[in-house]
């Protein structure tokens, strides 16, 4: 026996559907990911303007879903559950997938499961190296910036820290915008970084006093001393190094990053720690991570790219792990929440 979900993902600016079999043994197959961006919408307004991700989510999502069952080879009564980020996010944006999950949850006459986007980019990882032992997971995209501690991904996940201000691909996102970088920034940060010395110029590391909290992070002084240097540059009439800057920027991000999620994990006990989020794409982080895990004895697990951003597919198998796990399915009356806690 074997049961597929449908997964609906509409919390920011990318419309995504995926369908994910499991099996009664807990193993996750990826069927199908479409994701339909509104990101060049965006891009002449250098962020994510809300009306306009929520109208585009509002033409993409029938044929993504048509697209994703096609693709599979699924028909609609192949579905056994329909799965949906209920928040956080945009509220415009989310409430077109919760709507469209209900409408095809109760025309399939099937369960329905609104999900935590943060636990579905945990759950993701299941679709490339299989069931998920306890972890600790850093989560860090242009919307969140956590550290959570998952004992089981069917049950409750302790949050132990979160930005204070900034995540860290808005910082990526902002940084980038200050080097005339095109939105958004962190692929095109990571890219010209490779070219630049992580250690040319040393910026802040936020939050990482004896008396700060141990596991949230700050972005938004790094954000402003980069600013200031640039801008010192410019006033003396002296080129701006960009890649040096792009480099010794990531470093001191992924440098706090790392670090505190290594501590995280040997303080909870955890073996495992797990990357996720769009930052997680991010090739010095991947790379600084491996080291500190290895040094440290931990297990590192980091989907590939394509999982680790906004993804239909990671709530498809968050779903699917609650369906054979035998979690109570949402009302119908299931709302958006734009705050929604982990
Ligand atoms: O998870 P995601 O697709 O959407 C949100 O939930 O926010 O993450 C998007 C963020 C953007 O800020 C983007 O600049 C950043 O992830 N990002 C990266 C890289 N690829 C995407 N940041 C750094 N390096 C990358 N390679
Ligand atoms: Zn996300």
């Amino acid at each position: 026996m074997s049961a597929v979900v449908l997964g609906i993902e509409t919390s920011c600016d990318e419309t995504g559907i995926g369908l994910v079999r499991i099996d009664e043994a807990g193993t996750a197959t990826l069927l199908a990911n479409e994701v339909a961006s509104s990101v060049d919408e965006h891009a002449r307004f250098g962020g994510v303007v809300p009306e306009v991700a929520s109208r585009a989510h509002l033409q993409a999502m029938v044929p993504a879903v048509r697209r994703a069952m096609r693709t599979a080879g699924v028909r609609p009564r192949d579905v056994d559950a329909v799965a949906v980020t209920a928040g956080p996010g945009l509220t415009g944006a989310l409430l077109v997938g919760v709507a469209a999950a209900k409408a095809y949850a109760t025309a399939w006459d099937v369960p329905l499961y609104g999900v935590n986007h943060l636990a579905a980019h945990v759950a993701v990882d299941t679709l490339q190296h299989g069931p998920l032992p306890p972890a600790l997971a850093l989560l860090v995209s242009g919307g969140h910036s956590s550290l959570l501690d998952v004992p089981d991904l069917a049950g409750p996940v302790t949050p132990l820290g979160a930005t204070i201000d900034d995540a860290a691909g808005e910082a990526f996102d902002k940084v980038a915008r200050l080097l005339g970088l095109p939105f958004p920034g962190g692929p095109h940060i990571d890219r010209v970084a490779r070219e630049g010395d992580g250690a040319a110029i040393a910026f802040p590391r936020g939050l990482t006093g004896p008396r700060d909290a141990p596991f949230d992070f700050s972005f938004s002084g790094l954000k402003t001393a980069v600013a200031r240097h640039v801008e010192a540059l410019e006033r003396a009439g002296a080129p701006v190094p960009v890649a040096d800057v792009a480099a010794s920027f990531q470093e001191a991000v992924v440098d706090v990053l790392t670090a505190k999620a290594v501590r995280a994990a040997r303080e909870r006990g955890m073996d495992t720690l797990l990357l996720g989020g769009g930052v997680a794409a991010n090739s010095r982080l991947r790379e600084l991570a491996q080291e500190r895990c290895d040094a440290a004895g931990l297990r590192l697990r980091v989907p590939r790219p394509g999982l680790c951003t906004d993804n239909g597919a990671m709530v498809a198998a968050l779903g699917a792990h609650l369906l054979v796990n035998g979690a109570e399915p949402s009302p119908l009356e299931l709302p958006a929440d734009s705050g929604l806690p982990v």
